[in-house]
C-alpha cells in the first residue's frame, strides 16, 4: 500500500488552553500546541477555531510516485491540488478538512510484552497475579488510531478520500458511515453522515483493555462529566473502547485490540444496515450524544454564518 499511516491531525476548538490541558491529562506529551504519542511522535496540534472541527489530517506515503498518483486522481475529480517536492495538499470542501499527503518513513511499532493471560482450560499465567491490576504509572497512548468526522455530503467526501487520496474501504453502514484505512489498522478515518461538518472523535491506541479501563478511570477522577460511553467492544473494527468528552465537546477514545488488515485479498468488507448492533458488540447503552451531538444546533448556526 502506498499510503502507510495516519501521521497527524490538527483540530480547531474555541477554548484552546482548556482543551490542551485535557489532552495532556489524557496522556499525550505536550509541547506548546503540539502533542505526541510514544510511538507516533507529534500527532496532534490544537489551534483556535470558532467551532470544534478537524482542520487537517496528514497521511504518510512512501515515495514521489505515490504523490504523483494521488495528485492525478484528485485532479481527475476536479479537486485543486497544491504540490511541493515532498507533499501535497487538497481541501475536502464538504468537511472543510485539509488533507495532506507527505512522504514519511514508516514507523514500525514494537510489540508490547503483554503478560500471558489464563484461558479456559489453559493457564498461561500460573501462580501469579495479572499484571494489569498492578500497574500504577500514567497512561501513555501509543499512537493516534483514527479520526471521525461528520459530513453533510458523505458520498462526495468518500470520493475525495477513497478515489482521490487513496484510502481503502474496510466496512460501511449503509448511508450512515464509511470506515476507511490508510494503513493496516481497520480504520484511520470514519466518515459519518451528518447535517453539518464537525469533529466527532479522535481515538488513541493503548496496549490492552486494562489500559483502556485504567486510562478512562483516571480521567474521570474529579470529572464525572467527562464520561461518555464505555467500557465496551465495537462490532465493526472489534476494538475495546471507552469514550470521554473534551472541554470543546469532542470525544476522545482509548482503544485496544482493533482488527488489522495486512492482506486486502483476505479481508471481506461488509455493509451493515444502520442498527445498534453494527455499532457495538457489547457495552452500556449508547448515549444519545454519540449519535447526535449535544451542540448540533450551535454547529449548524455557525455553519450558516460562514
Ligand atoms: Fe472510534
Amino acid at each position: 500500500m502506498a499510503l502507510h499511516r495516519l501521521a497527524s491531525i490538527t483540530i480547531g476548538v474555541p477554548n484552546v488552553e482548556e482543551t490542551s490541558r485535557y489532552y495532556a491529562e489524557f496522556g499525550l506529551a505536550r509541547d506548546g500546541a503540539t502533542f505526541s504519542t510514544t510511538d507516533g511522535g507529534k500527532q496532534l496540534c490544537i489551534v483556535k477555531s470558532p467551532t470544534r472541527r478537524l482542520i487537517e489530517l496528514c497521511v504518510g506515503a512512501d515515495d514521489f510516485d505515490d504523490l504523483d498518483r494521488v495528485a492525478e486522481r484528485l485532479t481527475a475529480l476536479g479537486v485543486p491540488v497544491e504540490r511541493d517536492a515532498a507533499s501535497l495538499r487538497a481541501i475536502e470542501v464538504h468537511s472543510a478538512a485539509r488533507a495532506v499527503v507527505k512522504i514519511l518513513l514508516r514507523v514500525p511499532q514494537l510489540s508490547t510484552a503483554i503478560a500471558p493471560s489464563n484461558g479456559t482450560g489453559r493457564a498461561d499465567r500460573e501462580n501469579d497475579r495479572a499484571p494489569g491490576i498492578l500497574r500504577e504509572g500514567p497512561i501513555r497512548p501509543r499512537k493516534l488510531g483514527h479520526v471521525v468526522i461528520g459530513t453533510p455530503e458523505p458520498e462526495a467526501s468518500r470520493r475525495f478520500f477513497v478515489d482521490g487520496i487513496g484510502f481503502k474501504v474496510s466496512d460501511e453502514v449503509r448511508g450512515v458511515a464509511a470506515f476507511l484505512r490508510c494503513s493496516s489498522d481497520h480504520h484511520n478515518l470514519l466518515l459519518q453522515s451528518s447535517p453539518v461538518a464537525f469533529l466527532h472523535h479522535t481515538s488513541w491506541q493503548v496496549d490492552d483493555v486494562d489500559e483502556v479501563g485504567r486510562g478512562a478511570m483516571r480521567m474521570l477522577e474529579g470529572h464525572p462529566e467527562r464520561h461518555t460511553w464505555g467500557l465496551g467492544r465495537h462490532f465493526i473494527g472489534s476494538n475495546f473502547f471507552w469514550y470521554l468528552r473534551d472541554p470543546a465537546g469532542n470525544f476522545s477514545e482509548y482503544y485496544s485490540d482493533m482488527d488489522t488488515i495486512t492482506d486486502d485479498q483476505l479481508w471481506k468488507p461488509g455493509t451493515w444496515e444502520p442498527s445498534l448492533q453494527a455499532l457495538y458488540a457489547w457495552g452500556p447503552n449508547v448515549p444519545p450524544s454519540m449519535l447526535t451531538p449535544d451542540d448540533l444546533a450551535d454547529l449548524m448556526a455557525a455553519s450558516h454564518q460562514n
